[in-house]
């Protein structure tokens, strides 16, 4: 089987790479010449456990990649695997890429192939965009045509095993291209879950990823609730969980990365107004309003900006379980987008990201170490829920703090009954409670 993937982005390289290592021969394209230059030396464009070696293992036998497709090689099916951000400044799905991948096939697509829409996509998307435009580059009828819609469910981090284990979720526009693209995927994972339409599909992905925007919602929602009663939030919902089956609230913290911070967007985009559209909009913003919540801290912490308050941003990936080096979408970012423009002096610092991808942010000075970062600093913030953080106090031990410096440990990771004595630490369930110059 000869497969051809467009865009060797997190999605198509891991789905590249664990496809080579199943026996299917594998050319994937990508038009970044960063990550072509890294797979040229055997490595991902970012970090994900298992990948390099995997990649050391196939490149060359049965992955190979370029910016275009061989044009003397048949292919038994293309899935294009594009990144499918909002447009900037609008929460508007833009679907630009999509289109520049169906005329990467322009060359090489007969008509008769299965392509595979793997990224994800607004309901219609499959049937109203692609398959009119596969229609007119192959110059047949949409009904001779094979397409499908197979979204990727992995979580970054951990999605060469996933890939092997997840229920593949498998769509067609008829039965020939249901059974086509089973057969791809029975070649990776003996769990298929065909479900009845393109659409149906283009669904289930949008409600895996906003189903967990909503539940963290109501996680921060609970834990705002409890300081405007003067309660720890954090504290609350974990006691409310404790032992009680019913109960599975999730503790609050930003929810954010690649992905979650659109996928609502793209499932309302095209939603008629009604009731569910307004929830889970509502659930969206309350989540994104956390990151100027920790602004606000810092300002009201701070006072304004000054030679000698320095913050110390770490945890600057949008997320540390599964660990990863991956910057977009990350609340971290943007806080420090935010602090740098109100003129305030920042140190970044992060276990897993490369301290190039640091420096590019332009936002402060970059630190390999979290204490040498934190001298001489007023305020440390720890900005995702990364292992590492549990120890912080072997972490800081060398460090000789200033009076008044502080930590604000967002995801409450830090262990506070064996921390650094006399540091004063804030999490996410007493941060309100700060602001308006309650107890903390
Ligand atoms: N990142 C994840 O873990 C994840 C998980 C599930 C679903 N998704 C969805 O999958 C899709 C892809 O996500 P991603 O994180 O891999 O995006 P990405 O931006 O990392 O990867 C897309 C790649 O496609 C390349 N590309 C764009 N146009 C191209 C073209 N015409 N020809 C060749 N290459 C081209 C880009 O340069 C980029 O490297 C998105 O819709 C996303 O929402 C992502």
């Amino acid at each position: 089987m000869r497969v051809g993937i467009i865009g060797l982005g997190y999605v198509g390289l891991t789905l590249a790479i664990v496809a080579a290592d199943s026996g299917i021969d594998v050319y994937g394209i990508e038009i970044n010449p960063h990550i072509r230059e890294c797979l040229e030396n055997n490595r991902a464009h970012f970090f994900e456990p298992g990948l390099d070696e995997l990649i050391a293992r196939h490149n060359g036998k049965r992955f190979h990649f370029g910016e275009q497709f061989p044009q003397d090689i048949p292919f038994d099916l293309f899935i294009i695997t594009v990144g499918t951000p909002l447009r900037t400044g609008e929460k508007l799905p833009n679907f630009d890429y999509i289109k520049s991948a169906l005329d990467a096939l322009q060359s090489v697509y007969a008509g008769s192939e299965l392509v595979i829409l793997r990224s994800t996509v607004s309901v219609g998307t499959t049937r109203n965009v692609v398959l009119p435009y596969l229609s007119n580059l192959c110059g047949k009828l949409e009904e001779e045509l094979l397409i499908g819609m197979c979204p990727e469910r992995t979580v970054e981090g951990k999605a060469v095993e996933e890939l092997r284990t997840l229920p593949q979720i498998i769509s067609g526009n008829n039965g020939q291209a249901l059974a086509a693209g089973r057969n791809f995927f029975e070649r990776i994972t003996p769990n298929i879950v065909p479900v009845s339409s393109l659409e149906e599909a283009e669904l289930v992905k949008l409600y895996c990823n906003t189903y967990r925007d909503m539940a963290f919602a109501i996680g921060n929602a609970f834990c705002l609730a409890a300081q405007s009663f003067g309660v720890d939030g954090v504290s609350a919902i974990r006691n409310a969980n404790q032992g009680y089956i019913r109960s599975n609230i999730a503790l609050p913290g930003f929810v954010a990365g690649p992905c979650l911070e659109k996928d609502a967007y793209i499932l309302t985009f095209n939603l008629p107004d009604c009731p569910s559209k307004d929830l889970i909009l509502r659930c969206r913003k309350l989540n994104e309003s956390l990151e100027d919540a920790v602004v606000q801290w810092v300002r009201q912490r701070l006072g304004p900006p000054a030679p000698g308050k320095v913050v110390v941003l770490s945890g600057m990936a949008f997320k540390g379980r599964p660990e990863t080096s991956d910057l977009r979408g990350s609340s971290s970012v943007r806080i420090g987008e935010k602090l740098s423009k109100l003129g305030y002096i920042l140190r970044l610092h992060d276990y897993v990201v490369h301290p190039q991808d640091l420096a590019a942010l332009q936002i402060g000075d970059v630190y390999a170490e979290l204490s040498r970062a934190c001298e001489g600093a007023s305020l440390l913030l720890i900005l995702n829920n990364h292992k590492k953080y549990e120890m912080l106090q072997n972490e800081l031990s060398q460090l000789e703090t200033t009076a008044d410096f502080a930590v604000l440990d967002v995801w409450g990771v830090c262990d506070r009954e064996n921390c650094i004595p006399g540091m004063e630490i804030t999490t996410i369930g007493n941060l309100r409670m700060e602001r308006i110059g309650g107890a903390s």
